[in-house]
């Protein structure tokens, strides 16, 4: 797992548009709510290819010498592979974002016995398992080989099988043909590597790959793999080939029905590696900018000419209308046709991106049929009956066969439905799905347990939301409002960080103008500010502050104010400049700039009744004084700042006066606000509450 991203929103006055929104990672998170989205714009740059990325790793670790692999994905899959190679004994070093060094073993097993656990990573489970059964059996080693209780469904029976045959040590620990497996039993045995080795390659071109990148190992003499049946998803085993090329072994394939590793190959570091960006993920992207824009959605890290086999994924939605063009490594996506095109397609080139085109199928005029995809359904999930159950719950009318789909959108917008969608812990759902959300009828639809889109692309969604603007006014604001020290910021935080949404702290913002405004030698006494004309400067200097947020950290002008705005001498500083009208004139607009997808906590004393009117949930949070004055004296002895609870008790009687009897939007409950008093509450149940309000206030789904 990744660390999360923090939650207050990166955020600029002086430069807006460079500031990319910065949202909580939704590991933890149940659901994603995402808005209708009304149009997509702008530029991504993709994440590397898990493909390319976990066969890189394994060939690099094999190797003689070191490689330095740039661009390489950081995912749950290939952190796994990471895992097990270092357990393996290989010296991997991080050396830049993406960027790493790894210094290969030359095939001689440093560690021979290990426990491996997989995850649910099929690129790391077949590969691993057919190159440690050589190893193992050559030199002597035992390895254990394991996973989620998923991967213990998905078959590798063929593979095992064709690694028995060369006399590979393979032992099933739980059903016959699945993992968990056994590999090598400790002793070194000879391998017959005379004869052609079969191998299915109708189930899986995974176990074919996984005997071409374990074979050159042991190639004392030329191996010959014979393909038993019609080979699938071929383009991968071009990117097998192309790998095994760069690490200098050259195989001979004649048609996609016999191979060859020629005798004394040899794995060798071509130095530096560089991983193309994930061809699959840009069927998202590709899908976008047919979808919904009208300007362009500019995809970087991978072009036409890529060697992985989902790029094949442009022609199939160019066929549906999508107007792409594209070099060398990017590509440029605007809608073409519109409503997009129906087609029937043979997808067994395309299998994981062609999920991609059965939610594009929602937006095309009749019916579209999606054929030889029988491999969905040992993926990460049953993708065959997954993706009909989910089609149907958005409207769609789903023929589902043994190998094919037929889909028929809604016939009007009314026959859209809001759906939940479950994502059966596969990326590859959540993700395609959440194109679902330019339905015409404006519906939101919900993602569940989205944190899974970690396998291959841990930032699908923040990056989504980069560049799609919502249809207007459908971003949920919920607004806590209420007096200082009453628990608003971490009831905020903890709400956001369960929806997912961005929060924002508008007293950070009060605090702000009152350090700027001390730092400009303005002064901001009662008396002072009661003058105008003084009170217009202090509204200017509020307009033009030149405010950055970054994670937690607060900067004024490029300086580190995160610990000078939290004082309370900042606190009652707020309280006074917060009192007149042109400093709250000036925070209005960067207030209201925070809303972004796919929703904003905004706590603050005025967000229900002055900023965000509209709000859908306002809560109103009150806790008694000497409670409040209790836990600010806690919080400021935890910090080892001195404290006396008595002042604070009276500072605080002082500031609520102040901003509940105050001339502008004074502190006060929306007429709409559902009260919380939480002067006997946790924080944990505080925020189960205002979630529970959150959740009757939906749509029914
Ligand atoms: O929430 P806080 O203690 O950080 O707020 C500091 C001061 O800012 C508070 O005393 C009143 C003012 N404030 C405001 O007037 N309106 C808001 N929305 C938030 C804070």
């Amino acid at each position: 797992m990744y660390p999360p991203r923090y939650l207050i929103p990166t955020q600029s006055t002086t430069d807006k548009q460079a500031s990319a929104p910065c949202l909580p990672a939704m590991f933890q998170q149940a659901f994603l709510d995402l808005p209708p989205i009304a149009s997509a714009h702008g530029e991504v740059t993709l994440p590397g290819s898990k493909s390319i990325s976990n066969r890189v790793l394994l060939l690099a670790a094999l190797s003689h010498g070191a490689t330095e692999i740039h661009d390489i994905l950081a995912s749950d899959d290939t952190q796994v592979m990471r895992e097990s190679l270092k357990t393996l004994g290989c010296e991997i070093t991080e050396t830049g974002t993406n960027q790493l060094r790894i210094v290969g073993i030359g095939g001689q097993l440093q560690n021979k016995t290990a426990k491996l656990f997989l995850g649910n990573a099929g690129t790391a489970m077949r590969p691993l398992t057919a190159a440690l059964t050589l190893m193992a059996t050559t030199q002597g080693g035992q390895f254990e080989v394991s996973g989620v209780p998923r991967m213990h469904e998905r078959p590798i029976g063929d593979l095992v099988d064709a690694l028995r045959q060369l006399g590979g040590s393979v032992t099933d620990l739980g059903q016959a043909g699945y993992p968990p497996l056994r590999l090598g039993d400790g002793d070194t045995h000879a391998l017959q590597l005379d004869a052609p080795i079969a191998v299915r390659g109708d189930v899986s071109s995974q176990f074919l790959t996984a005997l071409l990148l374990a074979l050159p190992l042991v190639a004392t003499r030329d191996v010959v793999i014979d393909v038993v049946g019609e080979l699938i998803s071929k383009p991968y085993i071009d990117i097998t080939l192309k790998l095994l090329a760069q690490f200098g072994v050259h195989v001979q394939r004649e048609d996609w029905r016999r191979f060859t590793i020629p005798a004394g190959s040899r794995y060798t570091s071509p130095g530096q590696v560089f991983v193309e960006a994930d061809a699959s993920s840009a069927s998202y992207f590709i899908a976008l900018g047919a979808l919904g824009s009208t300007q362009g959605i500019t995809i970087q890290g991978v072009g036409l000419d890529a060697i992985q086999g989902d790029i094949r994924f442009v022609e199939a939605a160019q066929r549906m209308g999508a107007d792409v063009t594209g070099g060398p490594n990017h590509l440029c996506v605007k809608r073409g046709a519109w409503p997009l095109k129906a087609i029937d397609l043979d997808c067994n080139h395309i299998p994981d991106a062609a999920m991609t085109l059965a939610v594009m199928a929602l937006y095309a005029q009749g019916t579209t049929t999606l054929r030889n995809i029988a491999s969905w359904r040992v993926k990460e999930t049953d993708r065959l009956s997954a993706m009909a159950t989910e089609l149907r719950k958005l409207g769609a009318t789903v023929d589902e066969g043994d190998d094919y789909l037929r889909i028929t959108p809604p016939a009007t917008p009314g026959e859209w439905r809001p759906a939940a969608i479950d994502t059966y812990d596969d990326h590859r759902i959540a993700m395609c799905f959440s194109l679902a959300a330019l339905n015409p009828a404006a519906c939101v639809v919900r993602i569940n347990e989205p944190h899974c889109v970690a396998k291959t692309y841990p930032d699908y969604f923040e990056t989504l939301f980069d560049v799609t603007t919502p249809c207007v006014g459908q971003v949920p604001v919920i607004c806590i409002d209420g007096p200082t020290a009453s628990g608003k910021g971490t009831l905020s935080q903890g709400v956001a960080k369960a929806l997912g949404y961005a929060w924002l702290d508008s007293g950070a913002l009060y605090r702000l103008v009152g350090v700027a405004a001390e730092q400009a030698g303005l002064s901001t006494t009662v008396e002072a500010l009661a003058d105008p004309a003084h009170a217009a400067t202090v509204g200017e200097l509020a307009r033009n502050m030149a405010v950055r947020f970054e994670g937690e950290q607060v900067f004024l002008g490029g300086q580190d104010v995160s610990a000078a705005i939290r004082t309370e001498a900042a606190g009652m500083g707020a309280s006074r400049v917060s009192a007149i009208g042109p400093v709250r004139a000036a925070l209005m607009d960067l207030q209201q700039g925070f809303v972004r997808a796919p929703g904003l906590v905004a706590d603050g004393r005025d967000m229900g009744t002055v900023i965000f009117p509209h709000a859908p949930l306002k809560v109103f949070l009150t806790a008694s004084a000497e409670k409040r004055a209790e836990r600010r004296y806690r919080q400021l002895i935890s910090k080892g700042i001195s404290a006396n609870i008595d002042s604070l008790l009276a500072d605080l009687k002082e500031r609520d006066a102040r901003d509940t009897n105050r001339q502008h939007a004074p502190l006060k409950a929306a007429t709409d606000a559902a009260l919380l008093d939480n002067t006997d509450l946790g924080i944990e149940e505080s925020v189960q509450q205002v979630l529970s309000w959150w959740q009757s206030k939906q749509r029914k789904t």
